[in-house]
């Protein structure tokens, strides 16, 4: 049976009811916006790779990370979560939360799915660059599909120490250690302090190369499953703390599954489209995704290093419909999939839907939601009459799919 099948990227899935990719996110896959010539993504791609060229080489010159940025998107959940040690009942695994293909397979959520298999190759100093899928809010911000870059680094004890005086004396690893705040129970404090300084100065210089010298960055602690200890960078921007990169020491299970026993790591991943927005002056997410030449033209330049601050060709009025109904009672409904459906009609006229009211009956006791979803054209102005048709297929999908009831 066919409709039990699906075809993505010239491959054969089954589906099954773990399924919830949607149409509108299966057709940007292969979009590649990351190596695609002049996009402002891959000028940014480009500058993050030559920093790395540049900042780590061996003795002979060469640069020590190589770097992916054509690995598919479609992994299984053993790359995404049981590889990094990602906790069963975690809640990144919820359906609610990944575009699952069937209940073994999804669009990766993370570059960091390859992690592994990249160390289990042989490899101690890569960058793994391409899209990821999450189901998330709906806004200038947020959009079902991004990219990112990954980054490790592995290093042997001599590697580490080689500076040092007496570093005989010196392990990677200690023996009955205990895990506390500053590291993981195997490592020696000494050891996880130099991985510690090397990462943090290598990224705050990553964002200075970025965002200029005089950028100010601060450390806050962070937890991920697959690091520790695990911290975020955030930069301040237009009197804003935001928050660019989440990085740590990997977990030394991690490096004993695959083969990298004798070495100690760090790792990091960041979202281009954050930081790309900022550097570039970009408004809004959905417009890395327009063929619009009016778009495209402002970043035709050879040089990545370009300073270039967008334009807006002008800002197109918004059309803000709300609607509301009442939740099934048997707590199915997830505001995640009554998104999915808002994109799966509107497209990329939808700017944003924001949860404007929730109400309980009190007779009833039943729960009412109201959105407010604001329609609104990159390219024109809209016809109220046009989205007060695409908002009228919307109820009636949601009416059909989610076994809500228009009030
Ligand atoms: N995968 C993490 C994320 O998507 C980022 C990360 C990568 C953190 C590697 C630590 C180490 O948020």
């Amino acid at each position: 049976d066919k409709s039990n099948e699906l075809m993505l990227l010239g491959q054969k899935y089954a589906t099954d009811d773990w399924t919830n990719v949607m149409p509108n996110v299966i057709a940007k896959l292969g979009r590649n916006l990351h190596v695609q010539q002049n996009h402002p993504l891959s000028h940014l791609r480009q500058r993050i790779v030559n920093y790395f060229y540049g900042q780590f080489r061996s003795k002979s010159g060469t640069p020590s990370f190589s770097v992916y940025d054509n690995i598919c998107p479609i992994v299984t959940v053993e790359q995404n979560f049981d590889s990094l040690l990602v906790p069963k009942d975690h809640p990144s695994r919820k359906k609610t939360d990944c575009y699952f293909i069937n209940q073994d397979t999804l669009l990766r959520a993370h570059t960091t799915a390859h992690q592994a298999e990249l160390i289990s190759m042989g490899l101690n100093n890569f960058l793994v660059i391409g899209d990821v899928y999450r189901r998330d809010e709906i806004d200038r911000t947020h959009y079902s599909i991004f990219h990112q870059v990954d980054a490790v680094r592995l290093r042997t004890s001599q590697e580490i120490f080689r500076n040092v005086n007496d570093s005989e004396n010196l392990k990677l690893f200690e023996h009955r250690g205990i895990e506390n705040a500053d590291k993981q129970a195997c490592h020696s404090l000494e050891a996880v302090k130099v991985m510690e300084q090397e990462l943090k100065s290598t990224l705050t210089s990553l964002a200075q190369a970025i965002f200029g010298k005089d950028v100010q960055c601060r450390w806050v602690d962070q937890y991920f499953p697959f690091t520790h200890p695990s911290w975020e960078l955030e930069i301040l921007h237009n009197d804003n703390w935001l928050e660019i990169l989440g990085c740590g020491i990997m977990r030394q299970e991690i490096l004993q599954k695959s083969g990298a026993m004798d070495r100690i790591g760090w790792a990091f991943g960041l979202g281009l489209e954050r930081l790309a927005m900022r550097l570039y002056n970009i408004p809004d997410i959905r417009l890395f995704w327009s063929n619009d030449a009016g778009f495209l033209n402002q970043f035709k330049v050879d040089n990545p290093n370009a300073h270039i601050q967008y334009k807006p060709i002008s800002i197109y009025p918004p059309c803000i419909n709300d609607i509301s109904f009442w939740l099934p009672e048997d707590g199915s409904y997830s505001s995640h999939d009554f998104y999915d459906i808002v994109r799966e009609i509107g497209g990329d006229i939808i700017e944003q839907i924001s949860l404007k009211d929730e109400f309980i009956h009190p007779n009833t006791k039943k729960t009412s939601h109201c959105y407010s979803i604001v329609y609104r054209h990159m390219e024109r102005t809209l016809i109220q009459k046009v989205v007060n048709k695409i908002h009228d297929q919307i109820a009636k999908a949601a009416t059909a799919k989610l076994n809500v009831v228009i009030r």
